[in-house]
């Protein structure tokens, strides 16, 4: 499955139409890049406008308690639709846990590595996002790290469901996927480049010149 890793409303309405996207995820980073200084509240409400299922939005704040405040403003915003993105630490883990405990939605965040991809979901976490480009950047393999992520959830049956994220090649979508992510989110950037492969372009071109000329 596919989520878009964006915070784009225009992006996000006009990606949604192709049918191919499930949900969305933010950061705060994406959303400083997109748009500066925004309300944030406002930008996820167009977000939810334009979009399905789940989206993403992340902590900011660092203490337990105040996690737990924002984390409670933003589930009001749309409690079907919000998942609290939270990132990964020993207090993460206790927003993570105290959120699953009344039925809050979580992904959690910024995970490198599979050690902390199965203590976020045994906290229970609804989501376990695994940083594939970033995790890359230090020179690991990541899809070790996706593979035995997904065992372990299948072996002990726990909820979570794996994010891939930090996708910068197609190959990652790809490799992510095959190694048994649930899911993968992309960026509408990385989504465009799925489209083409310039075979299809040239066949469809032959296709309608044939077509065009038929008869003559
Ligand atoms: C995933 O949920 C994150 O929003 C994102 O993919 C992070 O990717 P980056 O490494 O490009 O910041």
């Amino acid at each position: 499955m596919l989520f878009l890793d964006s915070s784009d409303p225009r992006e996000i309405k006009d990606i949604f139409a192709w049918g191919v996207v499930k949900g969305v995820t933010t950061n705060p980073l994406i959303i400083a890049r997109e748009a500066g200084n925004v309300d944030l509240e406002q930008r996820i409400r167009e977000v939810i406008a334009v979009s399905i299922g789940p989206v993403s939005v992340e902590l900011t704040s660092e203490t337990e308690e105040t996690m737990m405040e924002e984390a409670l403003r933003y589930h009001a915003w749309a409690p079907s639709r919000i998942v609290i993105k939270v990132p990964f630490s020993e207090t993460g883990l206790r927003v993570t846990h105290a959120l699953a405990a009344i039925n809050i939605a979580t992904n959690v965040t910024c995970l490198m590595n599979f050690n902390q991809a199965y203590l976020a979901a045994l906290a229970g976490g609804t989501y376990v996002s695994i940083f594939s480009g970033r995790v890359r950047d230090m020179g690991y393999d990541v899809r070790p790290i996706i593979a035995t992520t997904r065992a372990q959830l299948d072996r002990e049956k726990l909820g979570a469901q794996i994010i891939v994220g930090s996708v910068r090649h197609l190959m990652d979508v790809n490799e992510a996927l095959e190694q048994g992510s649930h899911i993968v989110t992309v960026t509408p950037t990385i989504l465009r480049k799925m489209l083409h492969n310039p075979k299809t372009d040239e066949t469809i071109r032959e296709f309608n010149a044939a077509w065009a000329n038929r008869g003559r």
